[in-house]
């Protein structure tokens, strides 16, 4: 028999270790022999520790497992499938995992993360071995026809970005895989290396053959620690089988790639201050222009992408632009890995294309709060997203309706929050998040966030609140449009959105009122 047990660190966190333990006990005392795969997770986390059997009739999920089910699940025939109160049937009919439409998550939660044999059985490699075969610009072409868009945050054309690497000429370039996932509520990098981690080998791979880079860094968060490991075993077994070093694939093409592990700095996601990480020094923003794509890592033209950026290129590759193209909406094509966490029913990764609108993600999905109280708001994009009241839960999920009412989908991680949540505080703790992670070198940002601080207090102590209100709308308007990066630019997002949309949380009853 083959049992799964996945090894990812959420599922890790819900006691997937002890679970392990207590099937191998079992298995000890019954005297059966059976392989234990550590799977990455499928994702459907009110559902970890899901342990799945091989059985004749295909996988059989059961979940939530705990220590003290196992010996009960064995009792009931869990070898084969058989009926316990943990019993979940075939794990791709679960609602939450059969409505999902997985392209770039399609292995995760399935495969053996570190068995190359298994990856490949399950269509992997298909899209290098096309790119190795076409030429640099006819890959890049491909990456730009099928609407692929950053997926960190930013939403640039992916096949643009590479396209100006691969115009630039120099004597080297570079592949950067940021994977410094900070966002609040944001998973999907962390899914994807612990249960995939080949497809973002493959999709560095590509990126380097069809830019000319010979070199790729990975730098993941050192709050990362499992993914930091089974990524390094990853490049490791790719090399050994000569998928990474010289003729890759057996192809005239050379690259190879390392891991590198950040220090704990949030400002360390934006692209330029990771670059200086990377080099040894203080992550601090640097001005652009110029470009990373035409001088970035020491001063190379360099491709800067996200995670999942990377890992949805095989898909493409494999499957042809037109293929990913056709999922989607307006300009956001393909499908995003939509992170749903906070105060949630059913928190988890769902991969869908873009176009749901945000109340189907939290309501139907979501399953609304776990409290069971109503939602009060919704932040997408991390802690420099905007919160969005139940008014906006007709906002489909995509980078240009987002951007029209004032919000972003960033990373795509969605916080869910009840009727209980002081969005004051929560303007004050974005505020206060600024001033922590702000890396100094500009003053709207350095300074601003410290005012900003100042400024809600008062608002809180009632002091002259219409005056404290204008203020952070003018101090709110210096940091959009005057700050160098994202971290101060977009602080702005949900203090204003707080402040819009639920005015009477910053006004608080007056002394007179409340005593009647
Ligand atoms: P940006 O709009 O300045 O740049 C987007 C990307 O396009 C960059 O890689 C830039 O170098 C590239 N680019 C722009 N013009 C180009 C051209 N002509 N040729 C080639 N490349 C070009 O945005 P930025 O500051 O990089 O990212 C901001 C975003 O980051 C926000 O939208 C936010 O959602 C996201 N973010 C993500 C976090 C995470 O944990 N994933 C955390 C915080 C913010
Ligand atoms: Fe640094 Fe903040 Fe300015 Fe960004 S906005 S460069 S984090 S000071």
């Amino acid at each position: 028999p083959r049992i799964y047990i996945p090894g990812d660190s959420g599922a890790l966190a819900l006691g997937a270790e002890k679970v392990a333990k207590a099937v191998r006990a079992e298995l000890a005392d019954r005297g059966i022999e059976a392989k234990i795969v550590r799977n990455g997770s499928r994702g459907a986390y009110f559902l970890e520790p899901m342990v799945e059997v091989a059985t004749d009739k295909g996988r059989i999920a059961y979940g939530p497992v705990k220590p003290s089910d196992v010996k009960s699940l064995f009792d009931s025939g869990f070898l084969t499938g058989g009926y316990h109160k943990r019993w979940l049937g075939a794990p791709d009919k679960i609602p939450f995992l059969a409505k999902q439409t997985r392209l770039t998550f399609a292995r995760c939660g399935v495969t053996d993360p570190l068995s190359l044999d298994n990856y490949k059985a399950h269509g992997g490699l298909k899209g290098l071995q096309n790119a190795v075969a076409m030429t640099p610009a006819d890959v890049v072409s491909q990456v730009t026809e099928s609407g692929l868009r950053g997926r960190g945050g930013a939403g640039f054309p992916t096949g643009i970005k590479w396209k100006t690497v691969l115009d630039t000429t120099a004597d080297r370039k570079y592949i950067v895989c940021n994977a410094d996932e900070g966002d609040s509520g944001t998973f999907a990098d962390r899914m994807i290396m612990e249960g995939d981690p080949f497809v973002l080998i493959e999709g560095m791979t590509i990126a380097g053959i069809a830019t000319g880079a010979t070199k790729g860094f990975i730098y993941i968060r050192s709050e990362y620690p499992h993914a930091v490991a089974v990524m390094q075993k990853a490049v490791e077994i790719a090399r050994k089988a000569g998928l990474l070093g010289l003729n890759v694939l057996g192809s005239p093409n050379t690259f190879d790639m390392e891991v590198r592990v950040g220090a704990g700095a949030y400002v360390c996601g934006e692209e330029t201050s990771l670059l200086d990480s990377l080099e040894g020094k203080r992550g601090q923003v640097r001005p652009k222009p110029p470009l990373p794509a035409h001088k970035g890592l020491f001063g190379k033209p360099t491709v800067i992408n996200n995670v999942i950026s990377l890992a949805s290129v095989p898909v493409i590759m494999d499957k042809g632009a037109a293929f990913y193209k056709d999922f989607g909406m307006g300009r956001s094509r393909g499908t995003i890995p939509i992170q749903i966490a906070g105060n949630v029913k059913y928190p988890g990764l769902y991969e869908a294309a873009f176009g749901m609108t945000l109340g189907e993600i939290v309501d139907d999905i979501g399953g609304g709060t776990a409290t069971g109280c109503p939602v009060k708001a919704v932040q997408v994009g991390g802690p420099l997203g905007a919160y969005f009241p139940r008014a906006l839960f007709d906002t489909p999920f995509d980078y240009e309706a987002f951007a029209a009412k004032d919000g972003l989908i960033g990373h795509a991680g969605i916080v869910v929050f009840d009727d209980s949540a002081d969005m004051l505080k929560q303007a004050r703790f974005a505020m206060e998040f600024c001033s922590i992670e702000s890396c100094g070198k500009c003053t709207p940002c350095r300074i601003g966030s410290t005012r900003g601080v100042e400024v809600l207090d008062r608002l809180a102590q009632n002091i002259e609140p219409e005056k404290q209100i204008a203020l952070v709308t003018d101090l709110c308007n210096t940091m959009k449009f005057g700050s160098l990066c994202a971290l101060g630019g977009f602080t702005p997002y949900p203090v204003m959105s707080a402040l819009n949309h639920f005015p009477d949380d910053f006004r608080p009853t007056p002394v007179a009122e409340a005593a009647e």
